[in-house]
């Protein structure tokens, strides 16, 4: 297959349909670029694939869908749910009605009194609906089978953005509360049914006759392990434009939390990659298999005059690319010699400096001992959060950015 064959990674209208359309997962990947990607490696049923920055799981449901068996990281719970619910094919129709069917004993047997204050913030005083809610979440913990116990928790958690508290900012990719919405009450059971049975109906729509185990681990990619003698990473590490994917989805971060099914979402935000709260960890030590561009990069936002860029910026920057490295040096090793990585980034802007992040990526492969680095796709990016932001406009006007997929191996072809 040759490059020109490649199909964008940018999604488009169709490509939020069916399991797809559940979510829009800010800075995931098309289908239909993972599927040509799997054609353009070769990629067949005796090789394995992995996604070690999963999100909603593209990476995998394409691969399984394919045949080819793979495995997924993702540490953030909205994603890592979204993700078991398209990839648990472990059940059908009628496991989901007899348990839908049941469902108001299986709720009034375990009633949820606990309302966390991070999850009761997004309804009104008084309202009875989050406990509701927390109800339905305490009667699918006892569900046997992880498929549909996970694709409920799931379907219950988009259920939730109708809470009347939910504001939508002017920064979709930021959810926060605002004054209760007017109108009558949503129904949480209602949408929660409806969702689980729109959800399998699109998920059936995707199953097919021989799929390949995928598996989805909620886990640090930095530690997680990653196996040895894998054919290809497929996968788009956070962009360090300063998107935050807790914030992006706290409401449904916070339900998970409130039903034990994942660790507080502040400290969530810690531990992501590229995240943007100072979690402690000061600015490391610079170091020169980093690349030029990135330290030159970094310097620039040191020495930037505007607030907060040598105390915040900088160490959470210079502690990406710490990470980006890391995890750079760690696919190296768990790709076979005759292997494949594939990255797909984006450049950004802080303040009036560009951030060229594919070309310092391609630089790192190389220092982390990849043979070769080069980028095989390229798209223009105007439709950028940054330039609606009248702050940001004010240091660069309209910004073009660009999403390059990288293509690195490990040994010259
Ligand atoms: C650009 S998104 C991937 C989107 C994905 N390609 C899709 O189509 O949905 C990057 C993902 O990396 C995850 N992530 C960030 N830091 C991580 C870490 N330390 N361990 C595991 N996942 C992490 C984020 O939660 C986010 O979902």
């Amino acid at each position: 297959m040759k490059v020109q064959a490649l199909h964008s990674p940018k999604r488009v209208k169709a490509d939020y349909e069916g399991v797809y359309s559940w979510v829009r997962y800010h800075a995931g990947f098309s289908p239909r670029f993972v599927t040509s990607m799997i054609s353009y490696l070769g990629l067949d049923h005796h090789s394995k694939i992995l996604d070690p920055f999963l999100g909603t799981g593209t990476t995998c449901l394409e691969a399984k869908r394919a045949g080819i068996s793979s495995s997924g990281i993702e540490l953030n719970g909205f994603a890592y749910f979204i993700a078991r619910a398209r990839l648990g094919w472990g059940f059908g129709n009628e496991e989901l009605e007899e348990y839908l069917s049941d469902i108001s004993s299986n709720v009034n047997g375990r009633r949820y009194q606990i309302v966390t204050p991070d999850f009761g913030q997004w309804f009104a005083d008084g309202d009875p609906a989050p406990s509701e809610i927390l109800s339905l979440g305490a009667g699918l913990k006892d569900i046997a089978n992880r498929d549909l116990r996970d694709f409920l928790v799931a379907a219950l958690a988009l259920s939730v953005r109708a809470a009347p508290r939910v504001k939508a900012g002017s920064n979709p990719a930021w959810s926060q509360t605002g004054q209760p919405r007017r109108g009558p009450r949503p129904d949480f059971r209602r949408l929660f049914l409806q969702n689980a049975r729109r959800m399998l109906k699109d998920q059936l729509t995707v199953r097919t006759a021989k799929p390949a185990r995928a598996t989805v681990r909620r886990a640090d990619t930095h530690t997680a392990d990653y196996g040895e003698g894998i054919s290809a990473i497929i996968s788009s590490p956070p962009y360090l434009s300063r998107l935050d994917y807790v914030m992006a989805h706290r409401i449904e971060n916070d339900l998970l939390a409130a039903l034990g099914y994942q660790s507080d979402p502040d400290l969530l935000r810690t531990k992501l990659v590229g995240g943007v709260v100072k979690n402690g960890r000061s600015a490391p030590k610079l170091k020169a298999e980093w690349g030029e561009t990135c330290l030159r990069v970094l310097q620039s936002v040191k020495s930037h005059p505007s607030k907060g860029s040598l105390t915040y910026y900088y160490p959470l920057m210079a502690n990406y690319f710490l990470d980006m490295f890391e995890c750079m040096e760690r696919f190296k090793e768990a790709l076979a010699t005759d292997g494949a990585l594939v990255l797909v980034a984006q450049s950004s802007y802080y303040k009036d400096i560009e951030v060229p992040l594919p070309k310092i990526l391609r630089t790192m492969a190389k220092r982390a001992g990849f043979a070769e680095a080069r980028t095989i796709f390229r798209v223009d990016v105007t439709n950028v959060i940054g330039n609606m932001d009248p702050e940001q406009k004010a240091y660069v006007p309209q910004k073009t950015l660009h999403e390059d997929v990288i293509l690195a191996l490990p040994q010259r072809l």
